[in-house]
C-alpha cells in the first residue's frame, strides 16, 4: 500500500495527466488503484467523463464520508472534485486541524488499495498540504525548463516544513520529466543542475510530448487506454514499472 501525492505548484505540468495515466498503467498490472482529485478545477473526473455526483467537497464540508463519494470504474476507483473546493480552502484557514481532514478520511480506506494517487492543485495551499500530510510519498512531474527550478525549491521547503511541524516522514520519490521534446540539450542541462544541487532522484522514465496525451481526455479515457501504442502511453507504462520497483 502506498499513498502518493502528485505535486507541482506550477500550473500545467502534467499532474492530472500523470495521476490518471500512472493509475491506469498500474491498474493494467492488476494493482488496485484509488485516484483522488484535490484540485477545484475538477480535471480528473472530467478527463474520465465521470457522471456528476457527490465529490471531495462534500467530504470537506462534513456532509459525506469519503466512502460515499467514490465512483467505481472497472479499472480504478475515483474521488472527483468540484469548484466548491475554492470556498472550502478559504474556510479551512481558521480551523485548528486544518491539515488533517483528508488524512483522517483516507487512513481507513487506503489499505484496500495498492496505490492511492492524489492529484494536487497548482499551489502549495492548505489543500495541497492536506494531500501531502495524507501521503507517504511525492512524485513531481516537471517540465525540464529553467523556470521549473524555482518551483522545486518551494516544494522541497514545503515538504521539509510538513515533516518538521507534524513529525512526518514524507519523501520525494522523484521528479518525472514530462512533455519532453526535441530540445533535449536544454533539458539535459536542467537535469544536470538538479543532480548537482538537489538530493532528489530524477526517474529513469520520462514522458514524451505527444498529442495523444492531450486528446485522450476528450474521449473520457487515459491515454494508456485510449492509445496504448502512442509514445506517451508507452512512457507511462514504463514509469509504472519503475514506481512498482521502487515500492518493493
Ligand atoms: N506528454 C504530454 N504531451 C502533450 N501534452 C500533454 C502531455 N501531458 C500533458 N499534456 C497536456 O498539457 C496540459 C497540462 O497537463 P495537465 O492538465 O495534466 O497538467 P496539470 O499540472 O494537472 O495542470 P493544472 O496545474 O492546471 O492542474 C493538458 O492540456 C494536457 O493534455
Ligand atoms: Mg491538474
Amino acid at each position: 500500500m502506498a499513498i502518493i501525492s502528485i505535486v507541482n505548484q506550477k500550473g500545467g505540468t502534467g499532474k492530472t495527466t500523470t495521476s490518471l495515466n500512472l493509475g491506469s498503467a498500474l491498474a493494467k498490472q492488476g494493482k488496485r488503484i484509488l485516484l483522488i482529485d484535490m484540485d477545484s478545477q475538477g480535471n480528473l473526473g472530467y478527463s474520465l467523463g465521470l457522471e456528476e455526483g457527490p465529490t471531495i467537497s462534500d467530504v470537506f464540508e462534513g456532509k459525506k464520508d469519503i466512502e460515499e463519494v467514490i465512483q467505481r470504474r472497472e479499472d480504478m476507483d475515483i474521488v472527483p472534485s468540484d469548484i466548491r473546493l475554492v470556498d472550502i480552502e478559504l474556510s479551512l484557514i481558521d480551523l485548528p486541524d486544518r491539515h488533517d481532514t483528508l488524512n483522517a478520511q483516507i487512513s481507513g480506506i487506503a489499505k484496500r488499495y495498492d496505490y492511492t494517487l492524489i492529484d494536487c492543485p497548482p499551489s502549495l495551499s492548505i489543500l495541497a498540504v492536506n494531500s501531502l500530510y495524507a501521503s507517504e510519498k511525492v512524485v513531481i512531474p516537471m517540465l525540464m525548463e529553467v523556470l521549473s527550478l524555482q518551483g522545486l525549491d518551494q516544494i522541497i521547503q514545503t515538504i521539509d516544513k510538513i515533516n518538521k511541524t507534524y513529525k512526518k516522514k514524507l519523501e520525494i520519490t522523484g521528479i518525472l520529466p514530462v512533455m519532453v521534446d526535441k530540445r533535449r540539450k536544454l533539458s539535459e542541462e536542467v537535469k544536470d543542475y538538479i543532480n548537482e544541487n538537489y538530493d532528489v532522484r530524477i526517474f529513469d522514465s520520462f514522458i514524451r510530448n505527444n498529442v495523444k496525451a492531450s486528446e485522450a481526455p476528450s474521449f473520457g479515457q487515459s491515454v494508456v487506454s485510449y492509445s496504448p501504442q502512442s509514445n506517451s502511453a508507452k512512457d507511462y507504462i514504463a514509469f509504472a514499472d519503475e514506481i512498482v520497483k521502487l515500492n518493493k
